[in-house]
């Protein structure tokens, strides 16, 4: 997988990209991440990429054509035949969830655009994003952080990145569910006890301990995913 971020912000990546499971990935030649600066595509002597909205009022938008400089560049670079998803981070954009992750994460190439301001210019929008991605229903100074967590939330669903001790089998949002209560040792921690049944042995009984549990904490906390299903 290529992932391409274009943002003006390029050195808030490295510190997260650069550790852990996406740093090994990447370690690993599981993905490619690419991150370009949006001002390098800015004709603008000052290197300046926002303006003032037509037809006035606050605040400042991005241009149009430093964006599509950028996203046109890097698809002459890729030379790939496949052709890559185009995304723009925002918050009008469609909410992230587990699903979205796992369709994203299957395609070859992705074009992540970061947006700033009061917004991008609308014929971003309408002529070079295939979709446009939220995070939450919730406004950030900018898409560089949701970025980083649809990079996160995606390379770690790539086949061979996540080792058995990180697996995907029970995870949270898999049937729907959260998932059930965890134990590591002590059994016994300042007088907390781990459920006994985990202790016993009979490994039916224990997934069926889980399940139920499962179930329990989705009816409590979530259960709007119930309802989903
Ligand atoms: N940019 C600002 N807020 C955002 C959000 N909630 N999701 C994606 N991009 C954003």
């Amino acid at each position: 997988m290529r992932i391409d971020i274009i943002t003006i912000f390029p050195k808030m990546f490295a510190p997260v990209l650069n550790e852990s499971i996406v740093k090994r990935a990447q370690q690993k030649g599981k993905v490619k991440i690419h991150i370009h600066d949006l001002r390098d595509h800015s004709r603008d002597k000052h290197r300046k990429v926002d303006d003032r909205p037509f037809g006035g009022g606050s605040g400042m938008l991005m241009r149009p054509e430093p964006i599509f400089a950028a996203v046109e560049n890097i698809k002459l670079q890729s030379r790939k035949a496949t052709k890559p998803q185009v995304i723009l981070l925002s918050p009008q954009g469609e909410k992230l969830t587990q699903k979205m992750a796992k369709g994203l994460a299957k395609y070859k190439h992705i074009i992540l655009i970061c947006g700033h301001y009061e917004g991008v210019d609308e014929r971003v929008r309408q002529h070079l994003v295939d979709r446009e991605v939220s995070i939450g229903d919730y406004v950030l100074t900018g898409g560089e952080l949701p970025a980083m967590i649809i990079v996160d939330a995606l390379v770690r669903l790539i086949p061979g990145v996540l080792g058995d001790r990180n697996s995907l089998n029970f995870e949270s949002f898999e049937g729907n569910l959260l998932e059930y209560p965890h134990y590591t040792r002590p059994a016994r921690f300042r007088n907390m006890s781990v459920p006994k049944i985990l202790l016993c042995g009979d490994h039916k009984r224990i997934e069926s301990w889980r399940k139920k549990e499962a179930a329990r904490r989705t009816k409590q906390r979530r259960p709007d995913l119930l309802k989903n299903k």
